[in-house]
Protein backbone atom coordinates (compact mmCIF):
# COMPACT_ATOMS: atom_id res chain seq x y z
CA UNK A 1 0.00 0.00 0.00
CA UNK A 2 1.10 3.18 -0.58
CA UNK A 3 1.59 5.51 2.11
CA UNK A 4 -1.65 8.10 1.47
CA UNK A 5 0.33 11.43 1.92
CA UNK A 6 3.12 11.13 -0.09
CA UNK A 7 6.12 13.21 0.59
CA UNK A 8 8.39 13.75 -2.55
CA UNK A 9 11.33 15.99 -1.64
CA UNK A 10 12.10 18.13 -4.49
CA UNK A 11 16.25 17.83 -5.14
CA UNK A 12 16.26 21.50 -6.36
CA UNK A 13 16.94 22.81 -3.11
CA UNK A 14 19.50 20.21 -2.03
CA UNK A 15 23.03 20.80 -1.49
CA UNK A 16 24.49 19.54 -4.85
CA UNK A 17 28.21 19.56 -3.63
CA UNK A 18 26.70 16.68 -1.46
CA UNK A 19 23.77 15.19 -3.76
CA UNK A 20 24.15 11.94 -2.83
CA UNK A 21 24.59 12.12 1.17
CA UNK A 22 21.18 14.80 0.64
CA UNK A 23 19.34 11.88 -1.17
CA UNK A 24 20.11 9.46 1.27
CA UNK A 25 18.67 11.37 4.06
CA UNK A 26 15.73 11.47 2.70
CA UNK A 27 15.43 8.27 2.10
CA UNK A 28 16.01 7.13 5.42
CA UNK A 29 13.64 10.18 6.34
CA UNK A 30 11.08 8.43 4.34
CA UNK A 31 10.54 10.34 1.74
CA UNK A 32 8.16 8.19 -0.75
CA UNK A 33 9.67 9.25 -4.06
CA UNK A 34 12.73 12.08 -5.13
CA UNK A 35 11.39 15.19 -7.42
CA UNK A 36 13.49 16.24 -10.11
CA UNK A 37 13.06 19.71 -12.12
CA UNK A 38 13.99 19.93 -15.63
CA UNK A 39 14.17 23.50 -16.87
CA UNK A 40 15.62 24.31 -20.22
CA UNK A 41 15.73 28.40 -19.97
CA UNK A 42 12.75 28.47 -22.63
CA UNK A 43 9.97 27.24 -20.55
CA UNK A 44 10.83 28.70 -17.31
CA UNK A 45 13.61 31.31 -17.10
CA UNK A 46 15.84 28.95 -15.17
CA UNK A 47 18.04 26.05 -16.06
CA UNK A 48 18.85 22.96 -14.13
CA UNK A 49 19.94 19.60 -15.33
CA UNK A 50 18.94 16.49 -17.79
CA UNK A 51 19.54 13.38 -17.87
CA UNK A 52 22.97 12.68 -16.27
CA UNK A 53 21.53 13.67 -13.46
CA UNK A 54 19.00 11.73 -13.39
CA UNK A 55 21.38 8.21 -14.09
CA UNK A 56 23.20 9.98 -10.99
CA UNK A 57 20.62 10.11 -8.59
CA UNK A 58 19.48 6.78 -10.09
CA UNK A 59 22.29 4.98 -8.49
CA UNK A 60 22.28 6.74 -4.89
CA UNK A 61 18.38 5.36 -4.54
CA UNK A 62 16.11 2.89 -5.09
CA UNK A 63 12.94 5.36 -4.49
CA UNK A 64 11.16 6.09 -7.23
CA UNK A 65 12.25 9.26 -9.64
CA UNK A 66 9.58 12.20 -9.98
CA UNK A 67 10.81 14.13 -12.94
CA UNK A 68 9.16 17.18 -13.54
CA UNK A 69 9.88 18.08 -16.99
CA UNK A 70 9.35 22.49 -17.34
CA UNK A 71 10.99 22.06 -21.35
CA UNK A 72 9.52 22.89 -24.70
CA UNK A 73 9.59 20.02 -26.80
CA UNK A 74 9.77 17.06 -23.68
CA UNK A 75 9.50 14.46 -26.17
CA UNK A 76 12.90 14.89 -27.56
CA UNK A 77 14.16 13.89 -23.77
CA UNK A 78 12.31 11.00 -23.11
CA UNK A 79 14.12 8.18 -24.30
CA UNK A 80 17.22 9.24 -22.38
CA UNK A 81 15.50 10.17 -19.29
CA UNK A 82 13.59 6.66 -19.06
CA UNK A 83 16.57 4.85 -20.06
CA UNK A 84 18.66 7.16 -17.46
CA UNK A 85 15.88 5.87 -14.55
CA UNK A 86 13.21 8.22 -14.25
CA UNK A 87 10.14 6.40 -13.19
CA UNK A 88 7.85 9.39 -14.21
CA UNK A 89 7.62 11.84 -16.08
CA UNK A 90 5.20 14.81 -16.12
CA UNK A 91 4.72 17.42 -18.76
CA UNK A 92 3.08 20.68 -18.83
CA UNK A 93 -0.01 20.95 -20.62
CA UNK A 94 1.00 24.64 -21.51
CA UNK A 95 3.90 23.44 -24.13
CA UNK A 96 2.51 19.78 -25.36
CA UNK A 97 0.44 20.51 -28.15
CA UNK A 98 -0.61 16.36 -28.47
CA UNK A 99 -0.90 15.48 -25.30
CA UNK A 100 -2.39 12.44 -26.02
CA UNK A 101 0.30 11.21 -27.53
CA UNK A 102 2.92 12.35 -25.44
CA UNK A 103 1.64 10.57 -22.03
CA UNK A 104 0.96 7.53 -24.49
CA UNK A 105 4.75 7.81 -25.09
CA UNK A 106 5.80 8.28 -21.72
CA UNK A 107 3.96 4.85 -20.36
CA UNK A 108 5.33 2.81 -23.37
CA UNK A 109 8.59 3.38 -21.96
CA UNK A 110 7.22 2.10 -18.47
CA UNK A 111 7.05 5.21 -16.78
CA UNK A 112 4.16 6.82 -15.05
CA UNK A 113 2.57 9.76 -17.43
CA UNK A 114 2.00 12.46 -15.54
CA UNK A 115 0.77 16.31 -16.77
CA UNK A 116 1.47 19.59 -14.82
CA UNK A 117 -1.22 23.02 -15.43
CA UNK A 118 0.54 26.33 -14.63
CA UNK A 119 -1.23 28.32 -12.29
CA UNK A 120 -3.22 30.40 -14.95
CA UNK A 121 -3.87 27.26 -16.61
CA UNK A 122 -7.49 25.59 -16.23
CA UNK A 123 -8.60 22.09 -15.22
CA UNK A 124 -10.43 21.54 -18.51
CA UNK A 125 -6.62 21.80 -20.48
CA UNK A 126 -6.68 18.08 -19.78
CA UNK A 127 -10.36 16.99 -18.62
CA UNK A 128 -10.81 14.96 -22.26
CA UNK A 129 -7.80 13.01 -21.50
CA UNK A 130 -7.80 12.16 -17.85
CA UNK A 131 -7.48 8.37 -18.66
CA UNK A 132 -4.40 8.71 -20.46
CA UNK A 133 -2.38 10.05 -17.37
CA UNK A 134 -1.27 8.76 -13.97
CA UNK A 135 -0.19 11.95 -12.52
CA UNK A 136 -2.10 15.18 -12.27
CA UNK A 137 0.43 18.04 -10.85
CA UNK A 138 -1.01 21.56 -9.70
CA UNK A 139 1.85 23.99 -9.55
CA UNK A 140 0.87 26.32 -6.46
CA UNK A 141 3.89 28.88 -7.73
CA UNK A 142 4.67 29.96 -11.39
CA UNK A 143 7.48 27.16 -12.12
CA UNK A 144 11.13 28.18 -12.56
CA UNK A 145 12.82 28.36 -8.57
CA UNK A 146 12.24 27.03 -5.36
CA UNK A 147 11.31 28.88 -1.96
CA UNK A 148 8.20 30.81 -3.55
CA UNK A 149 5.13 31.44 -1.70
CA UNK A 150 2.24 29.17 -2.09
CA UNK A 151 -0.46 30.96 -4.02
CA UNK A 152 -3.37 30.40 -1.68
CA UNK A 153 -6.59 30.55 -4.08
CA UNK A 154 -5.09 27.05 -5.43
CA UNK A 155 -7.31 25.54 -2.96
CA UNK A 156 -10.35 25.74 -4.60
CA UNK A 157 -8.36 24.64 -8.04
CA UNK A 158 -7.01 21.52 -6.21
CA UNK A 159 -10.55 20.83 -5.04
CA UNK A 160 -12.10 20.78 -8.06
CA UNK A 161 -9.45 18.67 -9.52
CA UNK A 162 -10.19 15.94 -7.26
CA UNK A 163 -13.80 16.15 -8.14
CA UNK A 164 -12.58 15.93 -12.07
CA UNK A 165 -10.86 12.75 -11.26
CA UNK A 166 -13.09 11.10 -8.84
CA UNK A 167 -16.34 12.05 -11.07
CA UNK A 168 -14.19 10.27 -13.98
CA UNK A 169 -13.33 7.43 -11.58
CA UNK A 170 -9.26 8.02 -12.30
CA UNK A 171 -7.10 6.83 -9.65
CA UNK A 172 -4.40 9.58 -11.29
CA UNK A 173 -2.10 10.67 -8.10
CA UNK A 174 -2.97 14.45 -7.34
CA UNK A 175 0.08 16.01 -7.23
CA UNK A 176 1.14 19.65 -5.86
CA UNK A 177 4.28 21.61 -6.28
CA UNK A 178 5.53 25.14 -4.52
CA UNK A 179 5.15 26.16 -0.97
CA UNK A 180 4.23 23.60 0.80
CA UNK A 181 5.65 23.28 4.33
CA UNK A 182 4.16 22.75 7.54
CA UNK A 183 1.86 25.61 7.06
CA UNK A 184 0.41 24.76 3.90
CA UNK A 185 0.03 21.48 3.52
CA UNK A 186 -3.02 20.71 5.36
CA UNK A 187 -5.48 22.81 3.25
CA UNK A 188 -4.25 21.19 -0.04
CA UNK A 189 -4.57 18.09 1.82
CA UNK A 190 -8.13 18.46 2.72
CA UNK A 191 -8.69 19.83 -0.50
CA UNK A 192 -8.11 16.27 -1.86
CA UNK A 193 -3.87 15.88 -2.97
CA UNK A 194 -2.37 12.63 -2.12
CA UNK A 195 1.20 13.96 -3.37
CA UNK A 196 2.97 16.68 -1.98
CA UNK A 197 6.43 18.04 -3.52
CA UNK A 198 8.65 20.11 -1.18
CA UNK A 199 11.92 21.63 -2.09
CA UNK A 200 13.05 24.26 0.49
CA UNK A 201 11.03 23.06 3.63
CA UNK A 202 12.64 19.50 3.84
CA UNK A 203 16.47 20.73 2.58
CA UNK A 204 16.24 24.03 5.09
CA UNK A 205 15.53 21.88 8.16
CA UNK A 206 17.96 21.08 10.40
CA UNK A 207 16.35 17.08 11.05
CA UNK A 208 14.99 16.24 7.35
CA UNK A 209 13.72 12.97 8.68
CA UNK A 210 11.44 15.02 11.49
CA UNK A 211 10.57 17.06 9.05
CA UNK A 212 9.17 14.59 6.26
CA UNK A 213 7.21 13.01 9.53
CA UNK A 214 5.61 16.44 10.71
CA UNK A 215 4.52 17.31 7.27
CA UNK A 216 2.95 13.87 7.01
CA UNK A 217 1.96 14.22 10.20
CA UNK A 218 -0.02 17.19 9.49
CA UNK A 219 -2.24 15.03 6.87
CA UNK A 220 -2.89 13.07 10.08
CA UNK A 221 -1.00 10.61 9.36
CA UNK A 222 1.59 9.28 11.54
CA UNK A 223 4.09 6.52 10.28
C1 LIG B 1 9.36 24.97 -9.03
C2 LIG B 1 9.64 23.49 -8.94
C3 LIG B 1 9.44 22.91 -7.61
C4 LIG B 1 10.29 23.46 -6.52
C5 LIG B 1 9.46 23.47 -5.27
O1 LIG B 1 9.47 25.36 -10.34
O2 LIG B 1 8.84 22.77 -9.85
O3 LIG B 1 9.51 21.51 -7.63
O4 LIG B 1 11.46 22.74 -6.27
O5 LIG B 1 10.18 24.09 -4.30
P1 LIG B 1 9.54 24.63 -2.95
O6 LIG B 1 9.02 23.45 -2.21
O7 LIG B 1 10.73 25.25 -2.29
O8 LIG B 1 8.48 25.63 -3.32
ZN1 LIG C 1 8.71 20.56 -9.59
Amino acid sequence: MPSPARIVPSILSADFSRLGDQIAMCEAGGADWIHIDVMDGQFVPNLTFGAKVIETVRKVTRLPLDVHMMVIEPEKYFDDFAAAGANGMTIHAEVAPHLHRQLDRIRELGCRAGVALNPATPLNAVCEIIPEFDLLLIMTVNPGFGAQRFIEYSIDKIRRARLMLDEAGSDAALEVDGGINRDTIREVWDAGADTFVAGNAVFTAPDVKAEIAALRGKCGVFV
